[in-house]
């Protein structure tokens, strides 16, 4: 290969499009191709000219040139000055069909460019058309071959005919048999005509090479029928065109749901959406790629043609695939703004009267600790509060979605407290007023997006492997709610904010633990691998003891109790700050962390039994935990002032 030639590195940089991304291999090889087609081809366009034949610009994919160079490499055939006239009569050919063909279709652009038909009219086109034809037959009576001649006049008839079928049909339904006939004409026949080319020329048996290529056409004809219904792709065609004109192609016999004349996004839904398994665009992939295979493998058998067809494959079936993954992301994109939609019209969203009430119904142990909230201060607690059980919702409370919905829904979510953040105005009034007063008092927007950062971790099946792969979690569902809050009652300082963080790990932690039955029974665990395989446990062995009601294994309260006396060194960190907290947040802060904390007297009293049963406080034993934290709270005062004493006395 010589990777060094300029020509070699311009046409790689226009097939891997970034001038700087590295092409692999396989690219690198088929730029090597592209590269001897075109210098082949200069040769034979200049021949074209001396014969005061139009020969337009050597451009385009040459798909077909790089076909008749694949073909000649099978046959083992030095390519010569004889195959690049083959080769170019077949490019002219075809120049002369999409000229044509324009007409047919009444179209306007092709290639991102205005069509002939377009600019000038059909008589030119017609007749533009009319004389690439007629001198691509005349290039190709100078390779002076019979054989290779009779071969170029049945592929183009037979192309014709491919298009006449296609008219006869247009605007009803055809079959996969009627639907191969036509692209096997008029796309194949080329394809078969250029594979075959060097065994006509050189006299050897075309009959394999013909069917073959004709394959190769096909494919890439399906390829095309394929983008035609990917309307976030650019083709350089108006999308959704044979759809709009009914041309029935073989999408429409993967969908046969799809319904005439729906809208562009009713379109996308039928085809793209998942139903029980594949969407019928990602069956459609798998059946390209399986006729791909096909092919690659039947060519391998007749001879070795350089990675060219394979990696032609490999760069269409990519295309499309890239092609459909815009349209699901276009699709769970619709589809996530329009749940937004409903959320901002839901109750929880409405007003503030909604957010306090679904702060009081959704939080039993918070409702105890938000009554200590001053109003004003409780009404700012319960906006935080309903963005984050919404947050939450919208990854817990939407199973009817998709994992990438869900995701999608995630984004426009984060979008729109961004947006309402930066700008102040959604017109949902939540995040207005939450993200509005987050702003206002310099809480930076990261908390924000870290929490929903958080539930997007809860979308995939959970499985942490070590504590620090538990802690990121906690950091981002829990701890970001304690600095958020802090920082919205005006405290920004770090010592203050690390402890605050704290105060989240450990109330995640204690959650975690209370939870285990729960989260077991939807398929999901928190409790960190290392931790378990440490005392000999894993998830399936706690699954199975969830089941039954054999006794908690002392490795497995083990386990609880690591994570008990983790939390509880966070709670006793965190309650260093409270004293440095404004006076109306610190009981309630002290209040709920007690109360939090006492969960886990009632997980050692269960016997650690969190795998069946949920740990409960009575709301008489809350109240008393609320008393032992204000207590605390009182100590950590003392302490503090203790602390300050003995700074005076040491300073002085
Ligand atoms: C493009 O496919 C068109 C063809 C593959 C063949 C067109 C053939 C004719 C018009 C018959 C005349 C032939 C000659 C040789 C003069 P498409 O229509 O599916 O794709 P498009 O979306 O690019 O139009
Ligand atoms: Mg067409």
């Amino acid at each position: 290969m010589t990777a060094t030639s300029p020509l070699i590195s311009l046409v790689a940089e226009a097939l891997v499009g970034v001038p700087d991304a590295a092409p692999d291999e396989a690219e690198l090889r088929l730029a090597d191709a592209v590269a001897t087609v075109t210098e082949g081809l200069l040769g034979a366009r200049a021949h074209a000219i001396d014969l005061a034949l139009p020969a337009p610009a050597v451009r385009g994919h040459l798909f077909r040139p790089l076909a008749a160079l694949a073909g000649a490499r099978v046959t083992g055939a030095e390519p010569d000055g004889q195959l690049w006239l083959a080769a170019l009569a077949i490019q002219l050919a075809h120049e002369a069909s999409l000229l044509h063909d324009d007409v047919i279709d009444g179209a306007a652009l092709r290639r991102g460019d205005p069509t002939v038909v377009g600019r000038e009219g059909v008589a030119r086109a017609l007749v533009e058309g009319d004389h690439l034809l007629t001198a691509a037959y005349r290039i190709a009576a100078e390779t002076g071959s019979a054989a290779f001649m009779r071969l170029f006049a049945v592929s183009v008839e037979r192309t014709v005919a491919g298009e006449k079928q296609q008219a006869t049909a247009r605007g009803s339904a055809v079959d996969w048999e009627r639907y191969r006939d036509i692209v096997g004409g008029k796309s194949g026949e080329l394809f078969a005509c250029a594979l075959a080319a060097s065994a006509a020329l050189s006299g050897g048996a075309q009959d394999r090479l013909r069917r073959l290529g004709r394959q190769l056409g096909s494919i890439y004809q399906m390829v095309d029928d394929f983008l035609d219904y990917c309307p976030a792709t650019d083709t350089g065609k108006p999308a959704l065109g044979d759809y709009r004109s009914g041309l029935w192609t073989w999408i429409r016999l993967e969908a046969p749901s799809l319904r005439a004349d729906l809208a562009e996004a009713d379109v996308r839904r039928t085809l793209f959406r998942p139903l029980g398994g594949d969407s019928p665009m990602r069956a459609a992939l798998t059946r390209l790629r399986g006729e791909m295979d096909a092919v690659a493998s039947d060519l391998e058998a007749l001879g070795p043609d350089g990675g060219i067809v394979a990696t032609l494959f490999d760069a269409w079936h990519n295309r499309a695939a890239e092609a459909a993954w815009r349209e699901e992301r276009a699709l769970a994109d619709a589809e996530a703004a329009t749940r937004i939609q409903a959320l901002s019209g839901s109750r929880a969203l409405a007003d503030a009267a909604d957010w306090r009430s679904y702060f009081a119904e959704h939080g039993r142990t918070f409702r105890l600790a938000a009554r200590l909230f001053p109003p004003e201060a409780r009404d700012r607690v319960a906006a935080v509060y309903a963005f984050c059980r919404l947050t939450d919702d919208l990854v817990d409370q939407q199973a009817d979605l998709s994992p990438e919905v869900r995701h999608r829904l995630l984004d426009a979510w984060r979008d729109a407290a961004w947006e309402a953040y930066d700008h102040g105005h959604t017109g949902i009034p939540l995040l207005d007023v939450a993200m509005g007063d987050m702003a206002a008092h310099d809480v930076p927007f990261r908390y924000a997006a870290d929490l929903i950062a958080g539930a997007r971790m809860d979308l995939g099946s959970v499985a942490f492997q070590t504590t620090d792969d538990l802690r990121l979690y906690t950091y981002r569902v829990a701890s970001v709610v304690g600095l958020w809050l802090t920082e919205l009652f005006g405290v920004h300082d770090a010592a203050v904010l690390d402890r605050a963080a704290a105060m989240g790990h450990a109330m995640q932690l204690t959650n975690i633990l209370r939870d285990v039955s729960e989260v077991l029974a939807r398929g999901r665990l928190y409790l960190p691998a290392s931790l378990l395989h440490a005392r000999g446990l894993t998830p399936a062995v706690l699954d199975a003891l969830r089941r039954t009601d054999t006794p908690i294994p002392s490795a497995y309260a083990g386990v609880c109790e690591e994570l008990m006396e983790l939390a509880e060194r966070q709670y006793a960190y965190a309650f260093e700050a409270l004293p440095a907290l404004p006076g109306f947040f610190r009981r309630p802060v002290a209040v709920a962390a007690r109360a939090y904390a006492g969960i886990h007297d009632a997980v050692r009293r269960n016997g650690y039994d969190n795998l069946r049963r949920r740990a409960y406080t009575s709301l008489p034993q809350k109240v008393m935990l609320g008393a032992q934290g204000l207590r605390d709270l009182y100590a950590a005062r003392q302490q503090r002032a203790l602390d300050g004493l003995r700074g005076i006395i040491t300073a002085s």
